[in-house]
């Protein structure tokens, strides 16, 4: 990620800003694979109709992760090809599943952009890389967590919203929340301190789950493929459909989510599968 360069979006036409948020895509570079049952290349095809369905202005993507399940360099050069579609500027970040190395390389042209942060009017959204190699949980390394109090304190002015892979808090699923951010503590911590800073956005655990900390919204957000059971013990997939999120931020500092989904039964994977 680069660490200098920041995107930089033209004044909305209306008074707020609204960003999508796309996650965990776990796609293949073999259009016909299936993850669990599940074809992830067509299903995010119709995450893309559905937003394209919607027919709502927004000025932003946010894809926060998980984007391959192989990372072979034909999955991201799918994603590429398929959400350039929307023709809309994208941003995204990497997941436990991803090579954070060669996403730069494939994830770089116009369109997507892989700047770490996107400054709007009175806000600034900050993409933070949270992938440890090797391993599922995540974790900030000192200079990420470094980056946003630079921001934070160098743009005290702004409202600031923070997108990362991993859940810096538990959810309720003890098999998922081992894997969560080891020091997402740390993290809201020092949020927390700025009252300007209104929250964080994550995927990963691919489900709706939305909690308010004080001045901090939690927003975790349905993958486009399979999905995980709320407050399950174990390992459990959810027959609820694919989704994504709208989240609108009005100059005031003001946030609102809209959580959007796919037809009840056009995706569902193998609902007895015990892991992956
Ligand atoms: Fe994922």
């Amino acid at each position: 990620m680069n660490n200098q360069e920041f995107l930089a979006l033209a004044e909305s036409a209306s008074d707020a800003l609204k960003v999508l948020q796309i996650t965990d895509t776990h796609l293949f570079g073999d259009p016909e694979k299936d993850l669990l049952g599940l074809n992830t290349r067509n299903s995010f095809r119709a995450i893309l109709d559905s937003v394209k369905s919607d027919n709502q202005h927004f000025d932003l993507v946010v894809v926060t992760g998980d984007i391959s399940q192989d990372d072979s360099p034909a999955s991201y050069q799918a994603f590429a090809d398929e959400i350039a579609s929307l023709n809309k500027p994208v941003v995204w970040l990497p997941g436990n599943h991803d090579d954070g190395l060669i996403m730069p390389d494939l994830l770089s042209a116009a369109p997507l952009s892989s700047v770490n942060r996107v400054c709007a009017g009175t806000w600034q959204l900050l993409m933070l890389d949270s992938q440890v190699r090797g391993f599922t949980f995540g974790e900030l390394e000192s200079k990420q967590l470094e980056f946003v109090s630079d921001c934070l304190e160098q743009n005290p002015d702004l409202y600031t919203l923070v997108f990362v892979h991993h859940n810096p808090v538990p959810v309720g699923s003890r098999w998922l929340d081992q894997h969560r951010m080891k020091n997402g503590e740390t993290l809201l911590q020092q949020l927390s301190r700025f009252p300007n800073a209104r929250g964080v956005v994550w995927g990963h655990v691919h489900q709706d789950w939305v909690q308010q900390r004080e001045q901090l919204h939690l927003i975790a957000t349905p993958s486009t493929c399979i999905q995980f059971k709320p407050r399950s013990e174990q390992f459990s997939l959810d027959k609820r459909p694919p989704g994504y999120r709208y989240i609108t931020l009005a100059q005031d500092g003001q946030l609102s989510t809209e959580l959007k989904r796919l037809a009840d039964n056009a995706f569902v994977p193998d609902l007895k599968a015990q892991g992956y």
